[in-house]
């Protein structure tokens, strides 16, 4: 399968139902810590607000190192007809550089049941072109050294190795670049 069918949508409440049901089977959005069970909490008990803080632009979010300001982003949910999972964009306006915090410029998890079907692949290939309307000349994407499926989706759309970081609790993030083509200027 080569993700074809895939969509990037706006998170939707058409959708929700099953982001919910994802989250309530114990997939996380989040791919740096579990935050299935809080979003649960919150999706169920104000479904309206939710929705509209998963696209809001300011305020702060809960990361792994506590509550930071959000930067500006995009987040787009997978769809095949069905909610498959999804895949942010976080940058600094203005520049290629990003906070420490911030563990690259994309992130994306797909559900469990949906994975082995190209759809990271395919989504990440959607989102680039994003990443380069914002004004990005290249993105950052890390992985942990032992997630190969990630080191595939990165392979596949371009991503070289940049670096390797050490992260707290001794773990290793392996930096990968990809750069931004510009845009093809019409005839
Ligand atoms: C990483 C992840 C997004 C991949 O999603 P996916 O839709 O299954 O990826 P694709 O179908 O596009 O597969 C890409 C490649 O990885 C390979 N792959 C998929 N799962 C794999 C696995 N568990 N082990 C090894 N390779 C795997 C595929 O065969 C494919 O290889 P190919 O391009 O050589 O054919 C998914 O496994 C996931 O959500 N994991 C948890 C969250 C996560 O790790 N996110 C990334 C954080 S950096």
């Amino acid at each position: 399968m080569n993700g074809d069918r895939l969509r990037l949508r706006l998170p939707c409440r058409e959708l929700l139902p099953q982001y919910e049901a994802a989250l309530a089977a114990g997939w996380s959005p989040d791919t740096e810590r579990d935050a299935s069970a809080e979003q649960l909490a919150r999706l169920r008990r104000d479904p309206v607000e939710f929705l509209a803080d998963l696209t809001r632009r300011d305020g702060s979010i809960g990361s792994a190192a506590g509550a930071m300001p959000r930067l500006p982003g995009r987040v787009f949910w997978l769809d095949d007809g069905e909610f498959c999972g999804l895949i942010n964009l976080r940058y600094m306006p203005g520049s290629e550089l990003l906070p420490d915090h911030a563990s690259g410029h994309i992130g994306y998890a797909v559900v469990p049941w949906k994975r082995r079907r190209g759809y990271a692949t395919r989504a990440l290939a959607l989102m680039l072109p994003v990443a380069r309307d914002v004004g990005l000349g290249h993105v950052e994407i890390t992985c942990d050294e032992d997630n190969d499926a990630s080191r595939r989706v990165i392979a596949n759309n371009g991503g070289m190795l940049a670096g390797r970081r050490a992260e707290p609790g001794g773990k290793t993030k392996l930096v990968f670049r990809i750069a931004l083509a510009p845009p093809v200027a019409p005839p």
